[in-house]
């Protein structure tokens, strides 16, 4: 059942071109779903783990192309927060039986809110608790750690911006479709050798790159069991330089764009302070190279096909680290596929 792969895990990950194709369509069929987000006051989203830090990518999306406010919260303090009712509510969780995603989504109902359910799960709790629902198309997912389903989700909701701004569809589907099966053959040995043996390794980017970068700890700390913590880049500064040096590896997302300059003055400053660094970029920017002492290339595209890739890249990273490491990388020690109890 793995197809050859040596784990679901891997299996999950060279998948993901199809999810991602399979996940957008479904959501951007969703019309009307669209239409109520676009003409929401607010959007509210909730979620945990994995499902979280899809849904902060969602925020930047909606906030720079429709200007339209998006919160979004952690399921479970969800209930010590306010519940705006002309706030449009989306619950987002791979199994749909997340407890504290379900409780904050009922909540969310209770208040008057309309609530959207995004989940994998043919009719799992959220579905029957939420107004609407959007299935993602990432199929069961086997390992704990999520891959292919959080790349649904990122399609799910790039699938609905879609419909929120009325956008064409094809160029996405193609030019992520392609940015995915280019990195999962991108050579990822020397950054893997400098995981191996830290203690804390840090995950930095801005913008869109923020979430990828808290995406990518998840994932490290989870199957390799090395303390990894994702930071906004210009963060970095703001404590963590305490902990900095040969021990505390970081991989860094620097594209050109918004940020840029000051991404690379981050990275300089975290070399001086001892850090290795590893950049994940465009193949031919020297200034990138001159400062990381490895540098991962990704394929040149706009910037979903850029969070596509860069997630990939990172998957990647850390189960060839947990492989090396020798860890049980289906079966985390202390997780579980869901999360039903608060
Ligand atoms: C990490 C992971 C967890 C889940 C979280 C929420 O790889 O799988 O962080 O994302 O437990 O689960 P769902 O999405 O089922 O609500």
């Amino acid at each position: 059942r793995k197809g050859g792969f040596a784990h679901f895990m891997l299996k999950e990950i060279f998948e993901q071109s199809d999810v991602f194709q399979q996940s957008f369509r479904l959501a951007f069929s969703h019309l009307e779903t669209s239409a109520l987000l676009r003409h929401a006051h607010g959007i509210s989203v909730i979620a945990c783990g994995t499902s979280y830090n899809a849904s902060l990518l969602f925020r930047y999306f909606v906030e720079k192309e429709c200007g339209t406010p998006v919160r979004v919260d952690l399921a479970s303090e969800y209930r010590y927060l306010s519940t705006p009712e002309d706030e449009v509510v989306i619950a987002v969780s791979q199994s749909g039986e997340t407890a504290d995603t379900l409780s904050a989504l009922k909540k969310a109902a209770a208040s008057g809110c309309p609530t959207i359910a995004i989940t994998n799960v043919q009719g799992s709790s959220i579905t029957r608790a939420a107004d609407r629902t959007i299935y993602t198309g990432a199929g069961p997912e086997i390992s704990v750690a999520a891959t292919k389903s959080y790349m649904a989700q990122v399609a799910a909701f790039v699938g609905l911006l879609a419909g929120m701004t009325c956008s064409e569809t094809s160029f996405v589907e193609c030019s992520v479709g392609q940015a995915i099966e280019e990195s999962l053959l991108t050579d990822v040995s020397e950054a893997v050798s400098l995981c191996v043996p830290a203690s804390t390794i840090f995950y930095v980017g801005r913008g869109i790159f923020y979430p990828v970068a808290l995406e990518g700890a998840l994932k490290m700390k989870e199957i390799s069991y090395i303390h990894a913590e994702g930071y906004a880049a210009g963060e970095i500064k703001h404590g963590p330089f305490a902990l900095l040096s040969e021990m505390t590896p970081a991989v860094a997302v620097c594209l050109p764009g918004d940020g840029y300059h000051s991404m690379l003055g981050n990275l300089r400053e975290m070399k001086a302070r001892g850090t290795p660094l590893i950049g994940i970029g465009y193949g031919d920017d020297i200034d990138l190279q001159d400062v990381t002492d490895v540098c991962i290339p990704i394929p040149k595209g706009d910037e979903y096909a850029q969070v596509a890739a860069v997630t990939v890249i990172m998957q990647r990273i850390a189960y060839y680290t947990a492989l090396a490491l020798g860890r049980d990388i289906d079966k985390p020690r202390n997780l579980a596929k869901s999360v039903t109890v608060e």
